[in-house]
């Protein structure tokens, strides 16, 4: 239902190309924030102060989905006040006086001005859910949000890694380059949309993803510039990849077991593991991860 909003972007606001630079951008902070050469520790340092507290879990997931990057426990991206915890949310904003920051949250939110452009709309399903936070007289909840996948050290949580080179196979090079090394060696499918999804931000090339089996498979959901929704499933190697033609900028998002990670900045460039590095680059935090 999420996905829905994605189809407001409009085609000419993508900011990230596959091959141009990588702009500073204002409204980028959730990665400038990770690419801003604070090291890691300090990161943490970050994240750990901007954990929600007080507030229930639709209300925690809405606010760190679309705001936290900025709005998080150390405002970033212009923004002076954190969203983070019931105290803060039922505060009374200085530029509204009368009004609290939810309330100036809400109004603005239905009006589309937060998140600012070029990200997308909240989609309306998640402003009611802190709409009916606010009428219940947003009443306290305590709710723990997973860890930053992409806090930890360098691994390859599978334990298995890819051995056989540049061997033809669909388990190929887990992480790896595909539609870059398939253009570049003229060998391999022409594939449009190509990564592999992991247990946690930081695998290291080669090593194997997650597999995508059992009851509720792990879904990765690629929306593209026509609105076309396209489902891949990660193999055993927790490859995904795509032949048939997709209309550029695309978003997409990781589906498992009811949760759901979604990149909010269209890209015109569907081989994933390109930005989606061990270490991110085109300003990605890392791995796409499993949610
Ligand atoms: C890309 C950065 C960014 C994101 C993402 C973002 N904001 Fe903002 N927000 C700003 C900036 C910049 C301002 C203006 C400076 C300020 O008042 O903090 C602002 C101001 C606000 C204010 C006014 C605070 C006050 O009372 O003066 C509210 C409320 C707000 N944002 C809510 C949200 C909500 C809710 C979301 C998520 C749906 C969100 N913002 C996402 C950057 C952002
Ligand atoms: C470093 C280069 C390189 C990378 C990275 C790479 N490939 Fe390949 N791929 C190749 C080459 C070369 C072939 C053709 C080999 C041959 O014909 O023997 C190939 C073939 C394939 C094939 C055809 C297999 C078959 O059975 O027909 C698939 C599918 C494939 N690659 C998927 C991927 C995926 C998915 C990724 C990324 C996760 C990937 N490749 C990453 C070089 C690469
Ligand atoms: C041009 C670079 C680029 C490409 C290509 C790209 N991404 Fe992203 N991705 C980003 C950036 C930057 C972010 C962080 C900002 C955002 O979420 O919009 C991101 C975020 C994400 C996230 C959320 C990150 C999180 O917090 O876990 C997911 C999931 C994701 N991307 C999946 C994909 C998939 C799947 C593909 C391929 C279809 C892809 N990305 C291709 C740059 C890229």
């Amino acid at each position: 239902m999420r996905s829905a909003a994605l189809l407001v972007l409009v085609a000419s606001i993508s900011v990230l190309g596959v091959a141009g630079c990588a702009e500073e951008d204002d409204y980028l902070p959730p990665i400038a924030r990770r690419d801003s050469g604070i090291p890691a520790g300090a990161d943490a340092a970050i994240d750990a102060a901007s954990a929600p507290s007080g507030l229930p879990c639709d209300v925690a997931l809405v606010l760190s989905t679309y705001c936290a990057s900025c709005h998080g426990g150390t405002p970033a991206g212009g923004a002076t006040v954190a969203l983070t915890t019931r105290e803060q949310l039922l505060a009374i904003s200085l530029t509204r006086p009368g009004m609290t920051h939810l309330e100036v949250a809400i109004s603005q939110m239905r009006g589309a001005t937060m998140p600012p452009a070029p990200a997308a709309r909240v989609p309306d399903a998640d402003i009611a859910v802190l709409e009916a936070w606010q009428a219940a007289g947003a009443p306290e909840g305590s709710c723990e949000l997973p860890n930053d996948p992409f806090a930890g050290p360098d691994t390859c949580t599978s334990g298995r890694r890819w051995t056989g080179g540049n061997h033809e196979s669909p388990l190929m090079r887990p992480g790896g380059t595909c539609i870059q090394c398939h253009t570049d060696m003229r060998e391999g499918p022409r594939l449009t949309i190509a990564g592999t999804v992991y247990a946690s931000g930081r695998e290291v090339d080669d090593c194997n993803g997650l597999a995508s089996s059992g009851g509720d498979p792990v879904v990765v959901e690629v929306t593209d510039s026509t609105g076309a929704v396209f489902t891949l499933s990660p193999n055993a190697a927790g490859n995904f990849f795509r032949e048939e033609p997709v209309s550029m900028p695309i978003t997409a998002l990781v589906r498992y077991q009811g949760r759901e990670r979604r990149m909010l900045t269209p890209v015109t460039s569907g081989d994933c593991n390109g930005c989606h590095t061990l270490r991110g680059t085109m300003m990605a935090p890392g791995r796409i991860v499993v949610p």
